[in-house]
């Protein structure tokens, strides 16, 4: 009990390495997400640099950290796929259905993910939510479809707010969707697709996660769907 916000993420950044550690191979290349949890993911990783090949990075971000680390840091392209996708979430409901994106990385994020055989999810317990939606659905956009994009999604009932000064790593521009509670996960994700212009929305629902690790005060608990 009195555990930080900060101590549970890192819980579940040890218990991912306790999840993958058995699995690793000289060959075997890892998926690395974005955020405060995959750091501390990425800074455990960094002791076990010389029992796997490297990673597939989300972001410059995180492509920088692990080379930081000395981890080699690979072209999804030149991989194929990844035996496990390691990474945070703003929202997981309990059929492991996200909202990812908060920290902007939400296209390379679904990407990477989709390479992968087992998506761990690692978060702590205030990230856990029964509807999706409080946190605002990111959608990113291409810079010229912006205001068109908007217009679509108040249509849809949401409240969409342009995130001033923010660039992707792709050069695109992000759209957080405030006051959007989300019923149908998947159906929206679909949906949301489907308005030219978008590039990606920040649901994780078509591909949800395998397995969330989840912090608590009561110790790390470790959900499937
Ligand atoms: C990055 O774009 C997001 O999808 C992150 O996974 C999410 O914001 C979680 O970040 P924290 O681990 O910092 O809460």
């Amino acid at each position: 009990a009195g555990l930080s916000q900060d101590q549970l993420k890192d819980a579940v950044a040890a218990a991912a390495i306790a999840e993958v550690r058995p699995q690793l191979h000289r060959d075997t290349v890892l998926g690395i997400g974005t955020g405060s949890t995959a750091n501390l993911f990425i800074d455990r990783l960094a002791e076990l640099r010389h029992d796997f090949a490297g990673a597939v990075a989300s972001s410059e971000a995180s492509a920088e950290r692990l080379r930081g680390h000395g981890i080699e840091v690979f072209e999804l392209n030149s991989v194929g796929t990844v035996p496990f996708y390691i990474d945070g979430a703003d929202e997981v409901n309990a059929h492991l259905h996200m909202i990812k994106g908060g920290g902007a990385a939400l296209t390379r994020e679904k990407v990477v993910a989709a390479c992968a055989e087992t998506f761990i999810c690692i978060a702590d317990a205030s990230k856990r939510v029964e509807r999706l939606g409080a946190f605002p659905l990111p959608v990113e956009v291409i810079p010229m479809a912006r205001s068109y994009v908007a217009r679509e999604l108040v249509k849809l009932g949401a409240d969409p707010v342009y995130r001033e000064g923010v660039v992707t790593d792709n050069g695109n521009q992000i759209i957080d969707c405030y006051d959007f509670m989300i019923d149908d996960p998947l159906a929206m994700e679909v949906r949301l697709n489907a308005i030219v212009g978008v590039v990606t929305n920040g649901l994780f629902a078509a591909r949800g996660a395998d397995v969330l690790l989840l912090g608590t005060a009561q110790g790390v608990e470790r959900l499937t769907p």
